[in-house]
């Protein structure tokens, strides 16, 4: 009896198995034959602002990677930061995916800063641009907006990439690319009239570091 019902069980499973998975395939092509896969599974609504994403969750999750790999010099000695276990490999892989996925959220329109936060816009030199400056020159060129956004993704698949060779090494540039990526964009959107200073301080250190390379 027992042997009966296994093998008739078997056989149902079977059927169903045949009978189905050529079948739902054809049925979904036919209900809908023209339609493409969407471009997403829903809609997206941001939370916050780009202000409170980046102090939320930017900012956070790329310390994961800052502080992965560092030299301090202290009183007592030279301390040598590196990823040692797993568990330490972890967090930079959560610092990593949160850069390569999180980076796209700022492709959701989203104030820029929470509502009554004009930023350190006002004044004779201010150091920051107002929210609506923001917005008007993300407006203006939105292809770089979105170009700052990939290069702050690659960095994420770089790493997450160095995670998977647990390459301690490439770990090194991985750290200043991410803070290119930030700064390339802060520069541009958040404190341009840095620009100008940094240039003149960049110029100021190669022409310092010139003696050495001729070593
Ligand atoms: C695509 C552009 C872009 C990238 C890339 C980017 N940011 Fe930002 N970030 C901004 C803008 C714009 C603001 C200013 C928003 C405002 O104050 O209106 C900002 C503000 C911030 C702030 C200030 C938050 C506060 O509470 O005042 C921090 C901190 C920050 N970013 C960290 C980072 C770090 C760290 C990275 C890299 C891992 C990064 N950002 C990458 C655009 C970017």
């Amino acid at each position: 009896m027992r042997t009966v019902r296994i093998t008739l069980f078997g056989a149902m499973l079977c059927a169903c198995a045949c009978s189905e998975k050529p079948a739902a395939p054809a049925s979904a092509a036919a209900a809908r034959p023209a339609a493409a896969a969407p471009v997403l599974w829903g809609d997206m609504k941001p939370v916050v602002s780009v202000k409170e994403l980046m102090r939320d969750m930017i900012d956070p999750a790329s310390d994961f990677i800052f502080d992965s790999v560092k030299t301090e010099v202290t009183s007592k000695g030279i301390i040598e930061t590196m990823p040692r276990t797993d568990a330490d490999w972890e967090k930079i892989r959560v610092g990593a995916t949160t850069m390569a996925e999180g980076a796209y959220l700022l492709k959701i329109p989203r104030p820029f800063a929470p509502a009554g936060d004009e930023n350190n816009s006002t004044g004779p030199e201010p150091a920051e641009l107002s929210p609506a400056q923001i917005r008007a020159k993300l407006e203006k060129d939105p292809v770089l907006w979105n170009a700052k956004i990939e290069a702050l993704r690659n960095v994420g698949l770089q790493v997450l990439d160095i995670v998977k060779k647990k390459d301690v090494k490439q770990l090194w540039d991985a750290g200043d690319n991410l803070d290119q990526a930030c700064e390339t964009c802060h520069l541009e959107y958040w404190y341009p009239g840095q620009t100008e200073y940094l240039k003149k301080l960049d110029r100021n250190l190669q022409s310092l570091s010139k003696p050495d390379r001729s070593r």
